[in-house]
């Protein structure tokens, strides 16, 4: 699984054999610039949903509830949810937390909208947590559990874990029926997703431990608009192949 945010992008991870794509609200970091996934809001979210879509072919496209779209109770998660499948055309929806959305995720669940879970690092709770730190140590992990069950219970089909230590990504792994998917909650979960741009190396500099550069695309794209200015500079580009007559 791999998030993506755009019509192109999507086709190429579609086609390249993502099962499916999370239109995640890392979109305000990657594409709008924001400090955190906190200012994000359906307004943004929904073309991207849309673009995602019309790239996507075959793998399953997940729309995330932004940060103050479904706190406020079932009804307001369902107006949102709605909102992704009718003007966006997910498939699905995730949301972050566990016990506290029980009423929420039921409720998508009883009309009708497959929901995916969010538990250990809840970026939209970024300034309740205190920073980018590891979850579910110690007795959080019990909670963390009890949480990936109420959320299997209430309907979820899928629940992604965050930044919680490899032995707790494995043991919720055992524990549900419905599959996992971490993102640094070690080798052990049903899938893993990562963000685009960091698997491609469009981000550089300090990341994540659990991220993994598959390409430079920083570097690439760099060289490539470096050497566009060059030869523009140089008049060797436009040449007469590129130029009508
Ligand atoms: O928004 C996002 O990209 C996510 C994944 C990192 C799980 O929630
Ligand atoms: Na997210």
């Amino acid at each position: 699984m791999l998030t993506s945010y755009d019509a192109l992008t999507a086709g190429v991870l579609d086609q390249a054999g993502a099962r499916a794509l999370l239109v995640g609200d890392t979109s305000g970091e990657m594409v709008l610039g924001d400090p955190s996934t906190v200012p994000v809001t359906m307004e943004q979210l929904v073309p991207m949903v849309r673009a995602v879509v019309r790239g996507t072919r075959t793998a399953l496209v997940v729309a995330d509830l932004p940060f103050g779209t479904y706190q406020s109770g079932p009804r307001q998660a369902l107006v949102n949810a709605v909102r992704h499948l009718k003007e966006g055309g997910a498939q699905a929806v995730k949301l972050e937390g566990g016990r506290a959305v029980i009423p929420q995720v039921s409720a998508l669940v009883a009309a009708g909208i497959p929901v995916v879970g969010h538990l250990g690092l809840t970026p939209q709770s970024i300034h309740a947590l205190g920073g980018h730190r590891v979850q579910g140590r110690g007795g959080a992990g019990d909670r963390l559990l009890e949480d990936a069950l109420a959320l299997e219970r209430a309907g979820a089909f899928a629940v992604v874990l965050e930044a919680v230590p490899a032995e707790l990504g494995r043991r919720v792994s055992v524990s549900l029926r419905i599959p996992t998917v971490g993102i640094g909650a070690g080798p052990d979960c049903d899938a893993q997703i990562m963000v685009w741009q960091d698997l491609a190396g469009l981000t550089t500099g300090r990341a994540p431990r659990f991220v993994k550069r598959y390409a430079h695309l920083a570097g690439t794209l760099g060289d490539a608009a470096d050497r566009y200015a060059g030869e523009v500079a140089a008049v060797r580009y436009p040449e007469r192949a590129h130029t009508s007559v």
